[in-house]
């Protein structure tokens, strides 16, 4: 029986005028599945929206999906790699429902898809779609082409801008969403980091207009989110240019976005170095609503592996700049990105790292081994470091951020500071948020609070999280 059969007449009536065709057919069902950064997870919610218009809806199990998309991640070489294996077991359902009446289609997405293109159907021919992450606007064009022709890939760099074709979420969607959202403001990345294929995956540098992510965080805010997270590759390299050809830079972007009625909080990420602007610097101190943490990634202490990352500024480059930033917003935490065994990497450049992080002191971080990235420069560099040389510093460096960590989560006992639930906890009764530092926060409170700011004692410390008390 189709969903407009079950509904009383008057209603169903309404449902006809105000839909499109396809909603009088019976929902199938998509499951994506979203792997790597925040972007990739904007790009899900942005496929989810525009699928429901061709006539999908989401779910989270593959075995009531009709399609599939892997949403990929290209960073390092285990999550490229990762994703044939699940295309290996995709493969298997899809042949077991080959007969069904609910035939199973596959879909690669993301950065892998962009990478590989059609390399990925060569590897793995069960695939229907590959998608990029510039092209995903076009996926149910794609889908219909792969009804007719068998299969689609679009990998090109297209002339025209995907955020002029996305949809916007429709109130049921928009409902799911929460309280917290990401927002793309910029894509791609013009740095060339000799380890990175965000270049090749993402392309280059773009921003979008701020008319467009203002609406966009209207609307969101009218649905009831109530902080926003700004994101790109290259967040504070945001360069949009208004209507009037007027330019706008990451700080003045957040402070329009501040203005919108019902955002409480703002955040950006991810950020370079050599982007920070002294007006967004000045905006962690004069911007209410922008949070006090920054995610901003030095990869390295050694000014020698800098270097030849390809980074463009030294290890003291960096100091210099956190203490400007600390001079405007003194509370500030900090997190970052540390790469261990970059080739040429020798034990004084790793101790120059681990030098690094004690003088800055960070709130949290992420560290990875070196990966290496076919197509970049440094995959073809000599002295790649060996495997062990590459855990042994990665467990040095992970002792001394987890410390760090558990450092500054302990100093937060016994304050009192703004947190905004976002969701229930695991145990009955409680309700989970953030304080402005992006710390996990769990308080026995009703749930009647989730999507509201509230003033919360600090009680506990925990390895992940901490436990608190409403004031
Ligand atoms: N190997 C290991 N880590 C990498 N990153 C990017 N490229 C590589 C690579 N080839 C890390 C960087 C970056 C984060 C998103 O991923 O630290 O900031
Ligand atoms: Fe992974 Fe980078 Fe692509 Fe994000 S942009 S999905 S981190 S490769």
């Amino acid at each position: 029986m189709s969903d407009i059969e079950t509904l009383p007449a008057d209603t169903a009536s309404r449902y006809t005028i105000a839909a499109d065709s396809d909603a009088r057919a019976p929902k199938r069902k998509v499951q994506i599945r979203s792997f790597g950064c925040q972007m990739n997870a904007y790009d899900a919610t942005r496929m989810g929206d525009l699928l429901e218009k061709e006539g999908y809806e989401e779910t989270a199990t593959q075995d009531d999906a009709d399609l599939v998309i892997l949403n990929t991640c290209h960073i390092r070489e285990k999550a490229s790699e990762k994703i044939f294996s699940e295309l290996g077991k995709l493969r298997m359902a899809k042949q077991d429902r080959a007969n069904s009446a609910a035939p199973l289609r596959i879909a690669v997405a993301g950065c892998v898809a962009q990478a590989e293109g059609q390399e990925i159907r060569r590897r793995q021919p069960a695939v229907d779609v590959v998608v990029g992450p510039q092209n995903y606007h076009r996926l149910g064009d794609l889908l219909r082409q792969a009804d007719e022709k068998g299969s689609a890939v679009d990998t090109e760099f297209p002339v025209e801008d995907k955020f002029d074709h996305l949809i916007a979420p429709s109130r049921k969607r928009l409902a799911q969403r929460g309280v917290s959202a990401f927002v793309t403001v910029q894509e791609g990345c013009d740095k060339f980091c000799t380890f990175c294929v965000v270049p090749y995956t993402r392309g280059a540098e773009t921003s979008r207009t701020p008319e467009s992510i203002l609406a966009e965080v209207r609307e969101l805010a009218e649905g009831g989110i109530r902080e926003v997270t700004l994101i790109g590759q290259n967040v504070n390299a945001y360069h949009g240019a208004d209507g009037n050809g007027h330019d706008c830079s990451l700080a003045g972007l957040m402070q329009k976005a501040a203005a919108i009625e019902g955002i409480a909080r703002i955040r950006y990420t991810t950020s370079h170095p050599r982007d920070m602007a002294d007006d967004l610097i000045a905006a962690h101190r004069d911007l209410a609503a922008l949070m006090p943490f920054l995610h901003l990634p030095v990869q390295s202490g050694s000014d020698r592996i800098l270097e030849a990352m390809n980074r463009n500024h030294t290890a003291l480059d960096y100091i210099e700049r956190v203490r400007r930033i600390r001079a405007a917003r003194p509370d500030i935490a900090l997190s970052s990105d540390f790469i261990v065994g970059f080739p040429g990497e020798s034990e004084e450049d790793f101790r120059a790292t681990l030098a690094l992080i004690e003088e800055v002191t960070f709130a949290s971080s992420y560290f990875f081994k070196y990966s290496v990235r076919p197509g970049t420069p440094a995959a073809t560099l000599e002295n790649q470091i060996d495997e062990a040389t590459k855990s042994e510093r990665l467990a040095r460096l992970q002792k001394l951020v987890d410390s760090q960590r558990h450092a500054f989560n302990s100093a937060t006992v016994g304050r009192r500071l703004d947190v905004l639930f976002e969701r229930e906890g695991r145990h009955a009764g409680q309700i989970v948020g953030k304080t402005p530092y992006l710390q996990a926060v769990a308080v026995d409170a009703p749930r009647e609070l989730i999507g509201q700011c509230v003033e919360v004692e600090i009680t506990q410390s925990g390895s992940n999280s901490l436990f608190g008390r409403i004031v």
